[in-house]
This record gives C-alpha cells, sequence and structure tokens, in this order.
C-alpha cells in the first residue's frame, strides 16, 4: 500500500500559489513515476473549489482540514459535508489540536464529525495525541452506536500527533511513536495509522518505516522543501 503524505497548510497560501505548488509537486510525482507514496492537499477551504481542475487532472488528492460536526442549517462560518459535493474531496482531518486548542473542539464533536465525514463517503483522518487518546476511542465507539448501520463505513486513519512535536522542530522519537502506534492499533485494529508533528526530509524516512503515512505541516508549504521530503521518504 502506497505511504500517506498529507500536507497540511492550516491558513497559508492562496489560490494562485496553491495551483502552483500543485503543478510543480505533480510534474514531480509524474516524472519520476511515484507510486510508493499518496500526496494528499490540504488547503484553506476558501482554494477548494478553484483546485478542482488541477486536482483531477493531478495525481495529488484532496481533503479538507476540518469538517462540520452539524449538517446542512443555519450555522454561520461552518462547512459540512454536504457542502463539499462535487468538490473532489476524499479526506477530511478531524480534531486537529490546534481546532482543540483554539477552537475548543470535544473528543464528542470530532467523534461526530469522523461519522458525518464516513457516511459522506469522506475519509477522515482522526489526529490523536496520548492524553485524550482513550476518550477519543470511547467518544467514537459511543458515536459509532448510535450509527450501527454506518458502522462498516467508519474506518478513519488514525493521526498521532504529539502536541510538542506540532510546529517544533521536535519531532517525536521513534520509540514512542512505535509504542503510541502500537496502543493506537489496540484501539482502532482496522485504521492505517500515520504520524505528524515536525516531519521534514531528515527524518520522513524513520517514520514511515514504522507508520502508513505522515502529516506534514511546515515542511509541505514551499514546494522546494515538499519535494525534498518527498525524495527523502521514497
Ligand atoms: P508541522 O505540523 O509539520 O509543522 O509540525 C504538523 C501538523 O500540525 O500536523
Amino acid at each position: 500500500m502506497p505511504k500517506f503524505i498529507i500536507a497540511n497548510w492550516k491558513s497559508n497560501h492562496n489560490l494562485e500559489s496553491a495551483r502552483e505548488w500543485i503543478r510543480i509537486v505533480d510534474k514531480y510525482l509524474v516524472e519520476n513515476n511515484i507510486a510508493d507514496l499518496k500526496v494528499v492537499l490540504a488547503p484553506p477551504n476558501s482554494l477548494l473549489a478553484g483546485l478542482s481542475e488541477e486536482i483531477q487532472s493531478s495525481k495529488i488528492e484532496l481533503a479538507t482540514q476540518n469538517i462540520s460536526h452539524l449538517g446542512l442549517g443555519s450555522f454561520t462560518g461552518e462547512v459540512c459535508a454536504k457542502n463539499l459535493e462535487g468538490l473532489e474531496v476524499k479526506y477530511t482531518i478531524a480534531g486537529h489540536s490546534e481546532r482543540r486548542r483554539f477552537f475548543g473542539e470535544t473528543d464528542q464533536e470530532v467523534a461526530v464529525k469522523v461519522v458525518l465525514a464516513s457516511k459522506a463517503g469522506i475519509v477522515p483522518i482522526l489526529c490523536v495525541d496520548e492524553p485524550y487518546l482513550n476518550s477519543q476511542a470511547q467518544s467514537l465507539s459511543a458515536q459509532v452506536e448510535k450509527n450501527p448501520q454506518n458502522q462498516n463505513d467508519i474506518k478513519p486513519i488514525i493521526a498521532y500527533e504529539p502536541l510538542e512535536a506540532i510546529g517544533s522542530g521536535k519531532g517525536a522519537g521513534i520509540d514512542n511513536v512505535i509504542d503510541v502506534i502500537k496502543k493506537i492499533l489496540e484501539l482502532f485494529p482496522q485504521s492505517p495509522v500515520i504520524y505528524g508533528g515536525s516531519v521534514d526530509k531528515n527524518n520522513v524516512k524513520d517514520y514511515l518505516s514504522v507508520a502508513d503515512g505522515v502529516l506534514v505541516g511546515g515542511a509541505s508549504l514551499e514546494t522546494y522543501s515538499f519535494i525534498e521530503l518527498l525524495k527523502g521518504a521514497l
């Protein structure tokens, strides 16, 4: 199975720079015939519609950085699964620590996001850290029990994202990653598990040797550093 390389841009880039990034990264993937990596781009929502065409004709897939825990309706500022129809969005990040920290997202809300995205055919990338790994798994089980008919469709990718590693330049030690992935697989035996937090060209290969992919913030922003990271991953 190809390894996931998921580029989380957070609130960076505009339409022009995003199109340029896709053009350059896709050219690299095509020219080097890279089949071992699955590159997924999570741009700001405002860029999704404008990038659909570029994405369709590229090897890159599209994710959102968040999805509403509510459905269609009067929820100013929210973007729900239905709002994404027709936009080539295949994945959504759910419960990133920045969402939990700055926007007060709870385990329960994140669990609802995972279920709603799954129901809409969007694969959730559920972010967890050790302090709330168990409570998040419990909230998700409770939510799945309320939707038993969808049980088989709910197979999130789990991203182990230790808070202190995000944006710090200090990625987690490999032993810690191995340890936590083991715990994650006990709770989510069918899920691919990826790692995120200060992944760069120098450490990506180590993380990919123990995980099914990586979630990359800072090192995904510039095409130069991202392509270096892809080279490091091969
Ligand atoms: P970083 O961000 O690669 O800049 O540490 C990772 C993330 O927030 O998922």
